[in-house]
């Protein structure tokens, strides 16, 4: 193999390797807020579902999941479910989690159609990313419904959950100025840190969230908001792989039953070539 191929393979190699780490800042180049989902969180997937129904299914469908499915994985009644989480009496419980509104229409509406979110997920930027575009809308007078979006910039989506958070502005704050090294400078007259003004993405990277909280507005605390989104986030990491906890413990079955396998394969290979020298 000649040096090129090698140090191609390695570079590709490498990339394979942190490829998930990559995966951290979105695609405006804004770093995601963390979140873990947990799927053994019933409460807080039924959650994440019934804010699902409410909030989004007007607009985006799951059209790759049933509604009986989602009861019998959740836990939830099919009574409870048709009659508290199903708003349309033609619907039933069998039925793919489809809604009415045309393409057309939405392009209409919305200048872009609201894409169907069941893999979305997995599709893009992982629940960490739904997570940060939930918490990631602000006031912007020059967008058509007068919000922006941190994650997705000029998103033709309104803000619907702004009833529960509340609306937020994007402020810039002044914060130390680091040396390369990221040391703090501090003024050797007056002994107080040198500071200068960062804004967006910059202040983010340093910790410091550049989205304010408008008080007074909202219905929910910024907690109890960051809860409804982080169930509904969790939901849709779900609706992306029903089977995902199944298949990670059937997983750990069929790799006890190799490590079985192997010895009796490794004793019958050797009972073949024991002749051979
Ligand atoms: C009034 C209709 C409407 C409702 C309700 C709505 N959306 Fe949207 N959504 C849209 C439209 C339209 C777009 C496409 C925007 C674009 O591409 O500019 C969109 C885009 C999105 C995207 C980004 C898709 C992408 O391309 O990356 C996500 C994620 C999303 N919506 C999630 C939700 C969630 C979660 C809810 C419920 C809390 C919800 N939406 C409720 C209309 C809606």
């Amino acid at each position: 193999m000649s040096m090129i191929t090698d140090s191609r393979t390695l570079s590709a190699f490498v990339m394979l390797l942190t490829l998930p780490m990559m995966a951290i800042a979105s695609e405006s180049g804004y770093p995601l807020d963390e979140m873990e989902p947990d799927l053994h969180d019933k409460a807080s997937l039924q959650r994440g579902a019934k804010t699902y129904l409410n909030y989004c299914m007007g607009c985006h469908s799951l059209q790759y999941q049933r509604y009986i499915r989602t009861a019998d994985d959740l836990g939830i009644p099919h009574k409870l479910m048709l009659e508290h989480m199903i708003f349309d009496p033609d619907v039933r419980i069998g039925d793919l989690m489809e809604n009415s509104m045309s393409i057309d229409n939405s392009r209409n509406w919305f200048g872009a159609a609201p894409p169907d979110l069941t893999l979305y997920t997995k599709l893009k930027g992982g629940p960490q990313y739904l997570y940060s575009y939930l918490r990631g809308f602000y006031e912007d007078s020059s967008r058509p419904f007068g919000v922006n979006n941190t994650v997705f910039e000029n998103v033709g989506m309104p803000h619907v959950l702004v009833e529960l958070q509340g609306s937020q502005r994007y402020v810039c704050s002044r914060v130390p100025k680091l040396t390369e090294n990221g040391a703090k400078i501090r003024d050797h007259r007056t002994l107080q840190y040198v500071t200068e003004e960062k804004c967006g993405a910059e202040l983010k990277a340093m910790g410091v969230n550049p989205l304010q909280h408008v008080e007074g507005t909202g219905t929910l605390t910024p907690e109890e908001y960051d809860q409804v989104v982080y169930d509904l986030s969790n939901f849709l990491y779900y609706t992306a792989e029903p089977i995902r906890l199944e298949r990670q413990r059937i997983g750990v079955y069929v790799l006890l039953f190799l490590a079985f396998f192997y010895v009796f394969t490794y004793l019958l290979g050797r009972e073949y070539t024991k002749e051979f020298h």
